[in-house]
């Protein structure tokens, strides 16, 4: 059996991030990496775990997470299953648990399915591939926040330790019977 990791990006750091743990998933377990804009059918036989990554923009995850989440509803509840967060407010390590992180907390709090794990990684900062109006609009945010102001600048905020500890941590779930 296999392990279905799915993500919602749109700057590919969310991406990156699912081929990370699909990769640390490694020889232990093989994995499917699947992007939930491009979910057409999918064969649900061939996995026992699946894992769902989606970023944050302007305060929401994109409206295919949650729609995604109530079309597969009973699929997700049988399977061993993950979610994980990718955002900026992240950044600082006290936002960066399910419990800590406003994103994460209510998304949990609003949906059907509730995995049997979580995590929140700290995203990307990448001012020189934003177009003019989201540049300004994160600078300012940034500036609110204390953070990076600087729009020539690129900066990685994900802590690849954390991914590889929660990707462990998704491996060892126990198997669901039914
Ligand atoms: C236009 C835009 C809006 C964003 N809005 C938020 C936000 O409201 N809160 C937050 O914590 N991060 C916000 N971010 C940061 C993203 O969540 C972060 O860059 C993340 O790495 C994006 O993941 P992706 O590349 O997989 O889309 C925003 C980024 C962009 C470009």
């Amino acid at each position: 059996m296999k392990a279905l990791i799915l993500f919602s990006s749109r700057d590919g750091q969310t991406r990156t991030i699912a081929s990370y743990i699909a990769n640390a998933l490694g020889e232990k377990q093989a994995s499917d990496v699947v992007d939930l804009m491009q979910v057409d059918t999918l064969d649900w036989s061939q996995y026992d775990r699946v894992l769902i990554g989606a970023s944050i923009r302007y305060g929401h995850y994109h409206p295919v997470v949650a729609k995604f989440v109530k079309q597969h509803l009973r699929q997700l509840q049988q399977r061993s299953s993950g979610f994980f967060s990718v955002n900026l407010t992240a950044r600082k390590p006290e936002k960066r648990t399910p419990q800590t992180n406003a994103y994460t907390r209510k998304f949990l709090l609003q949906s059907p399915w509730q995995p049997d794990c979580c995590a929140v990684f700290a995203g990307a900062l990448r001012y020189p591939r934003y177009r003019w109006f989201d540049r300004i609009m994160i600078q300012l945010i940034m500036r609110m926040t204390s953070g990076e102001t600087d729009a020539t600048k690129e900066v990685e905020y994900t802590d690849w330790q954390q991914v590889q500890r929660f990707a462990r941590e998704f491996a060892q779930l126990p198997g669901k019977s039914s």
